[in-house]
């Protein structure tokens, strides 16, 4: 019944601007915005205001970022980090991004509190990774220059542009390793794996370009991205099956399979590996909310206004009805779910909900219950306090 709600105002709300899937565009922006890797300016003085002003849940949120960063640990770049399938072998893997998370959440330290010791930790996490990595083999170097890659934008902008003392020749390094290191293996996706994959990939190309000011990576990389979002999440308008990734069979048995051997298609927002776990599923959908937020403060096109918004609308509140406790009916999955979505809702919740009003009781509830969210050891981090209620 309130799904049934969601989806009406949906079609209320979003389609009379929602351009077709094939049209959908966010060209490069001809003057860049800075800093503008998912977080604004005018986003970080929202959030200083209200930790200062001692609000929640942005205090509450702000407090478990510094549990984090209390201790400065020294970072470990390995010259090639070796990543193979479900982190075997994991040399230097699960250390970059540990230590990409610290150096963004001590950069976010930074820019709130202005205390320059989170400033040149941050720094020196940067420094040390563009002074020595080389690159990473193995199966999973894509997958992880994707997550790593993503951070390590969001973190060069805040220190970049908040005067940390950031010196011009550890700048450019940076750039550097951005440009070869990271951007090589995520630019072009990967038409041979799950949605997750090429959407993280080329979520960390599109804010690497941010850093970089690299129109041409843009375009690339958000050509890819937006072609796989419509057979991320599906919509009963696509028809019977959902539609086909690159390079991938559009025959029923192909998407059947490709689908986790889902058979039914029958809901709007079931996902591509909603029958895999949710954990993966909405790794894709923090990938939707970070790109489209970033393309946003780009000021290109407005992705939550178009179908990129409809379907992340319908995959966030599809799947979060099951984590709230609704029962799976046997058609889905076949009747069992693993229900680990994550901290991953506050971005796409704060943006369909809180600024375009589009009524999200699923997602809302469940966003509440996990606040504050803190960090999944991979992209996603400290939503709560940069993105909640942020209409800034
Ligand atoms: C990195 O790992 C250390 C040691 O396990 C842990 O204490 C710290 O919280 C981790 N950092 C982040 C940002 O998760
Ligand atoms: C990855 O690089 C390391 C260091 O050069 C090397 O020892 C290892 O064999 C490489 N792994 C693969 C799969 O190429
Ligand atoms: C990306 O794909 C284009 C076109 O297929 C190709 O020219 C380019 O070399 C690729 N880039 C990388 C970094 O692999
Ligand atoms: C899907 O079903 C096929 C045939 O029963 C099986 O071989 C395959 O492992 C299943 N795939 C998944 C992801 O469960």
């Amino acid at each position: 019944m309130l799904f049934a709600t969601v989806v009406y105002l949906v079609s209320i709300i979003i389609p009379c601007v929602e351009a077709a899937v094939a049209s959908l565009s966010a060209p490069a922006p001809s003057k860049w915005v800075h800093p503008g890797a998912m977080i604004s300016q005018s986003q970080l003085d929202f959030i200083k205001a209200r930790v200062n002003g001692k609000e929640q849940p942005w205090l509450n949120a702000y407090n478990a970022l510094l549990e984090d960063v209390k201790v400065a640990q020294t970072p470990s770049p390995h010259v090639i980090v070796e990543c193979g399938s479900y982190s075997n072998p994991d040399v230097g893997c699960k250390v970059e991004r540990n230590d990409s998370i610290a150096a963004y959440g001590n950069a976010l330290a930074w820019a709130i509190s202005g205390e320059t010791a989170y400033a040149q930790q941050a720094i020196k996490i940067m420094d040390a990774y563009s002074s020595t990595i080389k690159g990473h083999n193995n199966s999973n170097a894509p997958l992880q220059s994707g997550w790593v890659g993503s951070i390590w934008a969001r973190t060069g902008e805040l220190i970049r542009y908040t005067d940390a003392g950031w010196p011009d020749n550890s700048i450019e390094q940076f750039g550097t390793m951005l440009r070869d290191v990271y951007m090589p293996l995520t630019v072009n996706g990967t038409d041979h794996n799950v949605a997750n994959w090429e959407l993280v990939m080329t979520e960390a190309a599109i804010l690497m370009s941010v850093f970089l000011e690299d129109s041409e990576s843009w375009n690339t990389a958000m050509g890819w991205f937006l072609k796989r979002v419509p057979a991320t999440i599906y919509m009963t308008s696509d028809g019977e099956y959902p539609i086909a990734a690159r390079g991938q069979s559009s025959s029923s048995d192909a998407i059947i399979a490709w689908w986790f051997n889902e058979t039914t298609f029958a809901d709007d927002g079931q996902a591509q590996e909603t029958c895999r776990d949710l954990e993966h599923t909405g790794y894709s959908f923090a990938s939707m909310a970070h790109v489209a937020e970033t393309a946003r403060i780009q000021g290109t096109t407005d992705l939550y206004k178009t179908n990129l918004g409809t379907r992340l609308l319908n995959g966030l509140e599809f799947q979060s009805q099951y984590v709230n406790g609704l029962a799976v009916p046997s058609w889905l999955c076949g009747g069992a779910l693993k229900l680990t979505l994550g901290p991953i809702t506050e971005v796409g919740y704060n943006a369909l909900s809180f600024r375009l009003g589009v009524d999200m009781p699923e997602t809302g509830k469940l966003t509440l219950k996990q606040r504050p969210a803190n960090n999944n050891g991979l992209f996603v981090a400290y939503e709560t306090l940069t993105h909640a209620e942020n209409n800034a």
